[in-house]
């Protein structure tokens, strides 16, 4: 059993809110994310990806917990709406055609701070050129994890402007019930 796993099956999950959040609410309002074809890597217990799919969005969830996704799929079924979801590690996961794109709520705070550069590989090959990236940065400011702080200065060199287009306005501030916030934005893939 992974850590994960574990942490679901003892109800150790803090990070969840319940419900989807406000910022994909945001990106949704503003006509930001349009329908589309979209991948939620490190998806839990899937709250968004049910809007998505109740909104019509061709979802994808990926999750390396089978409680989480099995709660997900049944959820699903409850509401009468389908997505794809795959229980695997995400650094298994591959795609024959990329997504047009990428919903990224505290996945990557989830993983090693020495994978993010093979994450970001991932990201990189799962979306198709002109894709968007929703990303939603935990923000710590402290030592250690899961959650691991995701610093704004090593973002961008994480997702850097060879290959990531970073935009003009400052990032969204996404709450949570921690006391601890989300730093929100959208990077388009070069
Ligand atoms: C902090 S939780 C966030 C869950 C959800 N996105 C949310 O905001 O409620 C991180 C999630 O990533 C998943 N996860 C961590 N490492 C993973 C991996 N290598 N592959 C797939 N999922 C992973 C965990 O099981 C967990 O559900």
């Amino acid at each position: 059993m992974n850590d994960w796993e574990e942490r679901y099956q003892q109800g150790d999950t803090g990070w969840d809110r319940g419900s989807s959040s406000p910022a994909l609410y945001t990106w949704l309002d503003s006509g930001a994310l349009k329908p589309c074809r979209i991948l939620i890597p490190g998806c839990g217990l899937g709250h968004e990806v049910v809007t998505l799919a109740r909104l019509g969005y061709d979802v994808t969830a990926v999750d390396i917990a089978p409680s989480a996704t099995k709660h997900l799929q049944q959820k699903l079924a409850d509401t009468g709406v389908t997505a794809t979801v795959i229980c695997d590690d995400l650094f298994n996961y591959q795609s024959a055609t990329p997504f047009d794109a990428i919903y990224e709520q505290t996945c990557l705070c989830a993983i090693q701070p020495e994978q993010r550069s093979e994450y970001e590989a991932c990201v990189r090959r799962w979306l198709k050129p002109g894709g968007e990236l929703f990303a939603l940065f935990m923000q710590t400011d402290s030592e250690g994890g899961p959650p691991f702080h995701c610093d704004l200065q090593q973002m961008r060199q994480l997702f850097n402007s060879d290959d990531w287009l970073w935009p003009n306005h400052e990032p969204i501030r996404v709450p949570r019930k921690s006391g601890r916030f989300e730093m929100g934005t959208i990077l388009s893939r070069r």
